[in-house]
């Protein structure tokens, strides 16, 4: 059963797969600093593979994007959060990654992960922090675009040396 909200404001949250405009997403993801390496086959695959939620213009466009990387059962991991540009600062990335994680806990899921290079301010918002003990993380990445400390907002840098 897929998931239909309709804000005061006429715009829809949804994850109903048939709505996404994945040219659209593809284009904000090619222009993202974390998914520019990624093909539009490869945007396709991962969409087929998670719970895709986005948000709607009463007319149908897409103005914001959330993908859910999910067993639905024990994790999820939160990717590619994307606002259109001319809708950023309306409540729009909180609502959905809130609806989001909200709607998959109530499946049971406990635990979500997200590594954004900034923004970290919608996110705690809604309740993540740093990992409690970030020492038992380990990654495996090859892509160009991973993460180095020089490319990361200082101010989550500095967040962390103080914790
Ligand atoms: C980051 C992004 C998703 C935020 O979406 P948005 O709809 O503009 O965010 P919201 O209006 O829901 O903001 C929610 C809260 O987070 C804060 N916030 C928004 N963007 C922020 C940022 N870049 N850094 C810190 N806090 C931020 C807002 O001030 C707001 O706080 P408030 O409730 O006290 O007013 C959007 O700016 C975007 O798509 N950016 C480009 C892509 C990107 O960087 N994605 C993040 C990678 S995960």
């Amino acid at each position: 059963m897929t998931l239909t909200l309709t804000r005061s404001d006429g715009l829809v949250l949804s994850d109903d797969p048939a709505r996404i405009d994945l040219a659209c997403c593809t284009e904000w993801l090619a222009g993202s600093y974390w998914a520019s390496d990624r093909t539009p086959e490869q945007v396709a695959r991962s969409f087929a593979g998670s719970r895709v939620f986005g948000v709607y213009h009463p007319d149908g466009r897409q103005l914001a994007l959330a993908r859910a990387v999910t067993d639905g059962a024990s994790f999820c991991w939160v990717s590619d959060v994307f606002v259109d540009e001319s809708v950023r600062g309306r409540g729009i990335g909180s609502w959905l990654v809130g609806t989001l994680v909200r709607g998959l806990q109530e499946e049971g899921v406990p635990r979500f992960l997200l590594g954004p290079r900034d923004a970290h301010g919608v996110y705690t918002k809604l309740g993540f922090a740093a990992p409690l003990v970030p020492e038992v993380y380990m990654e495996l990445d090859t892509r160009p675009t991973r993460p180095t400390r020089a490319n990361v907002d200082p101010a989550i840098l500095a967040d962390r040396s103080t914790a």
